[in-house]
């Protein structure tokens, strides 16, 4: 088998196997939707997943919450990732899942944000390995009541700090209690983003576990992922903080992992994708909001080209999109324009 191949996760074939890693703040539906399009014949992402939604917030009816559900309209298949500390919170949260359709749902256990991890979330959940597989057991059963028995999977780190290395024994709890895969990103919750990701641990999970392991951490490359790849024996790679404005390193990878041509994306259609993606967004949660949340992402995609800098600080200011188009119509080759309908199209 070559090293793109399809993944199973328990009864759920993905095609492929580069994966969207969740990305709180950026891995929202037109973000997702973006890395999922085909670009010149060679599909993006294979699988992507929501950013963590809170269980707490979802089974209090949090309307905010609920904004962070549902698929993108090009999304065939995606996960809803859910943390919380609390199994029958999570087994109700999971429950109130229904409608959206997920075919998977994540829980987090690698959230290492102050906030979280105080309430038994996140990484927290790694100090009590029992209680991460209690929070399984309560979401599978709830997948199995309402939810069509779609696979379970949790994304963990290496532990909670050096001298707490736990990510055997929680995988393995994780398996026991239902889990039909595991995300591993090598660092621990101390180590926060800081340092290296320490890959030697992905592969032996891989060695150990029944089920597929997806490997996370330091993948801002398709040669990276290609690496992960070879030298881990995961059976997929879950893009992060590499696939923020760039959305193409997923069409990339898989060229290069199937031995074919690929060629970059032109200044053009990096400034095309980030104002397709602005559209998106700003349907989800309105233009003045969309607008501000796109500052950061255009900041991602401008970097490396040429006037990259000058741009953004213009861009930092724009509040609305017809203000962020004639600011990239004075980019060379952008050619997006406003029709009567409010929709934009190349002429
Ligand atoms: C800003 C930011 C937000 C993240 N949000 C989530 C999240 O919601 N859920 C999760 O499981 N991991 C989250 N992660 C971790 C990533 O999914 C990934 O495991 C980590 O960034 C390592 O991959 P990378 O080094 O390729 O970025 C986040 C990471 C970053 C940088």
């Amino acid at each position: 088998m070559g090293l793109y191949h399809p993944v199973s996760i328990g009864p759920l074939t993905i095609p492929g196997n580069l994966f969207l890693a969740p990305v709180a703040g950026y891995s929202d539906r037109a973000f997702r939707s973006v890395c999922i399009e085909p670009r010149v014949g060679e599909q993006g992402a294979d699988f992507t997943c929501t950013e963590m939604v809170s269980s707490e917030a979802l089974i209090r009816n949090g309307v905010r919450t609920e904004l962070m559900l549902p698929r993108a309209e090009n999304e065939a298949r995606y996960a809803v990732q859910l943390f919380g500390a609390d199994p029958d919170v999570m087994y109700r949260a999971a429950l109130l899942l229904a409608p959206w359709r997920p075919e998977a749902v994540d829980i987090n256990c690698g959230c290492p944000v102050p906030k979280v991890v105080k309430t038994g979330a996140g990484s927290a959940l790694m100090r009590s390995p029992e209680r991460l597989g209690h929070i399984v057991e309560a979401v599978v059963k709830a997948s199995k009541e309402t939810l069509g028995d779609v696979p379970v999977t949790v994304k963990l780190r290496s532990g909670w700090d050096a001298a707490s290395l736990n990510y055997r024994e929680c995988g393995r709890i994780a398996v026991e209690a239902g889990a039909a895969l595991v995300g591993l990103h090598p660092r621990t919750r101390s180590q926060g983003y800081a340092g290296k990701s320490d890959w030697s641990r992905i592969s032996d999970m891989a060695s150990r576990l029944a089920v597929p392991v997806a490997g996370s951490g330091d993948l801002f490359s398709p040669e990276d992922a290609e690496k992960m790849l070879r030298e881990t024996g995961c059976a997929a790679v879950m893009f992060a903080r590499g696939a923020l404005g760039n959305p193409f390193i997923f069409s990339a990878t898989r060229a290069l992992l199937k031995g074919e041509a690929w060629q970059g994306p032109t200044p053009r259609e990096r400034l095309e994708t980030a104002f397709r993606q602005l559209i998106l967004l700003s349907r989800d949660m309105g233009e003045s909001p969309a607008c501000k949340e796109m500052r950061k992402q255009f900041c991602a995609y401008t970097k490396g080209i040429s006037g990259g800098a000058a741009l953004r600080n213009r861009l930092i200011h724009a509040d609305t999109i017809e203000r962020y188009r004639s600011i990239l119509a004075t980019q060379p080759d952008f050619f997006l324009e406003r029709q009567d309908d409010g929709e934009y199209t190349e002429y």
